[in-house]
């Protein structure tokens, strides 16, 4: 990782973390169901997802007070996201974020309500934020429930699921990859865009380096399912082949993977040329993406 993007995490993935613990510890809930969802919350992501909406903002040199607790809705969706996936019901996980899963934990009702209850406040968080004008809230709210969502993650989960065990083409393996990892990814990325208010020249060319970046995220997920080890994941590795997931690896050979994952960088990386940007974070991060060792 460069030294730019390293201090770049360094210095927010903290605040991340901050805005992460109080916006929980803020609400309503029984303690119960806020252990559940801070257990997960907690329990050590990349914040991936936060980082980037930060990133793009700082590339964009706009600041507003309320971006991070924007970035922070989005990892609680993504957090319920995997809370389910990992449910016997779905994936049937027991170790995630190196830690037992949410319903090994705390069993399956209060994982699935957890889950729920995630999901849920995010938007009522979006819709109260002070320094984000009524207009702009509506496009956030409005394109991440498109991005969670049934035309987003929760179709392309579905897809995944109805997949396991059938032959599939690469066509239908990359709608799957682009719905259930890639949209709310994506959606991560536009959002600083939408908070920044940028053209519409802008707005085109970040959605481009988004939708390949979303895609490359799953497909190197897909290869570090066969490469990794569970320690180095902290989820249990060479699970897809145990499932019989149609992956990028087992359609297209781990060489043919990997030949795809760098033409997906490749496309993501020209997205970028025709717009400014205060420095490389954007390309660094792609590049971090598709290097990833977890
Ligand atoms: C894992 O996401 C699930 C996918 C969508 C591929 P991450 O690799 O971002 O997981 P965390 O948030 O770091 O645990
Ligand atoms: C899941 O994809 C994407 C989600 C929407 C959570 P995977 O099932 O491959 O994610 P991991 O490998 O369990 O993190
Ligand atoms: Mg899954
Ligand atoms: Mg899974
Ligand atoms: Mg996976």
């Amino acid at each position: 990782m460069s030294d730019q993007l390293t201090s770049f995490i360094e210095t927010n993935q903290p605040l991340i973390e901050k805005t992460l613990h109080s916006l929980i510890t803020d609400i309503k809930a029984p303690q119960p169901l806020k252990d559940a969802m801070l257990y997960s919350l907690q329990a050590g992501g990349k914040r991936i997802r936060p980082l980037y909406t930060l990133a793009v903002l700082k590339e964009l040199d706009i600041q507003n007070e309320d971006a991070i607790i924007v970035a922070s809705t989005i990892e609680m969706i993504h957090t319920y996201s995997l809370i389910h996936d990992d449910l016997p019901a779905m994936d049937n996980d027991d170790l995630r974020r190196g830690k037992p899963t949410n319903h090994i934990v705390f069993g399956e009702a209060l994982a699935i309500l957890a889950g729920d209850a995630l999901v849920t406040i995010a938007f009522g968080i979006i819709a109260r934020l002070p320094n984000i004008s009524p207009e702009l809230k509506v496009d956030l709210i409005d394109k991440l429930s498109f991005s969670a969502g049934s035309e987003g993650m929760v179709g392309g989960q579905v897809l995944d699921m109805l997949g396991e065990g059938q032959t599939l083409t690469l066509e239908q393996l990359e709608e799957i990859h682009v719905n259930k990892t890639g949209a709310l990814l994506s959606y991560s990325i536009l959002a600083g865009a939408i908070i920044a208010n940028v053209s519409s020249e802008i707005m085109s060319a970040l959605e481009k380096y988004a939708f390949h970046i979303g895609l490359a995220f799953q497909i190197q997920d897909d290869i570090l399912d066969v490469e990794g080890t569970s320690e180095q994941l902290g989820k249990t590795a060479g699970k897809d082949l145990i499932s019989e997931k149609n992956t990028y690896p087992s359609i297209l050979t781990m060489e043919g993977a990997k030949k795809e994952l760098q033409n997906q960088y490749n496309q993501a990386f020209q997205a970028l040329e025709n717009i400014q940007m205060q420095d490389g974070l954007l390309v660094e991060f792609a590049n971090y993406i598709t290097k990833r060792s977890k």
